[in-house]
């Protein structure tokens, strides 16, 4: 069955590059990031995997730990992470997953027969550190995706949970954000004693809090 938002991500062991993972006791209490690629030694995965390395301590920052996956074996991925270094500049510096049963693909319906009979789609999974879901993202085969929407998505909920607020089309970093449409008035004005742009009684525009 398809993951939703809100659901707790499922646990699994698992054998990866990194040895054997415990997922949730990998996860340990941040964040995580949890994305399949369709095959080992295919050019556009070659290309994120890369990326996902040289991103790696932008993930950090946000307390996010970062695991990849695709159906081929760790001894494929570990033949394969030359290939990424040599192509990409960047050494893989994160675990993969080597989920030849397929075990984890089913878990998070990672598998989409009427695209794909075997091969995983290009799903991305956000978890929080009480292991929820927060994000889900498809992406087809063909379709490298930007890992920095990825981080500005983190940087998002990360606001959203600390904050109470929420964030406006396009938004990046510094920009102006909304209040949550749940808290009142009375309530923001604890969070917010500067004020905030009333456009709208529902539309509440403030400084990004801690710029
Ligand atoms: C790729 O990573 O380039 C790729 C993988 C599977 C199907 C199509 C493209």
């Amino acid at each position: 069955m398809a993951l939703h938002l809100g659901d707790t991500a499922p646990d699994f062991t698992q054998d990866s590059t990194e040895g054997t993972i415990h997922f949730h006791d990998w996860l340990g209490d941040g964040w995580g990031v949890l994305f399949s690629h369709p095959k080992d030694f295919t050019p556009v995965c070659t290309t994120e995997l890369g990326e996902v390395s040289r991103l790696k301590g932008e993930f950090a920052k946000r307390n996010c730990k970062v695991i990849g996956l695709s159906v081929d074996p760790v001894s494929d991925h570990e033949a394969w992470a030359g290939d990424i270094e040599e192509t990409q500049g960047h050494k893989l510096n994160f675990p993969l997953l080597g989920d030849a049963d397929r075990k984890v693909a089913n878990l998070y319906d990672m598998i989409h027969p009427n695209a794909n009979d075997t091969l995983t789609v290009r799903s991305v999974f956000v978890i929080d550190p009480n292991r929820k879901v927060r994000l889900v993202i498809t992406y087809p085969a063909s379709t490298g995706r930007d890992f920095r929407e990825i981080l500005r998505v983190i940087d998002s909920l990360q606001l959203t949970d600390t904050h109470k607020v929420a964030t406006p089309v396009n938004w990046k970093q510094g920009d102006d954000v909304i209040i949550v449409p749940s808290l009142s008035n009375d309530e923001a004005k604890k969070l917010f004693p500067n004020g905030w742009d009333e456009k709208k009684p529902y539309l509440r525009m403030v400084k990004q809090p801690g710029k």
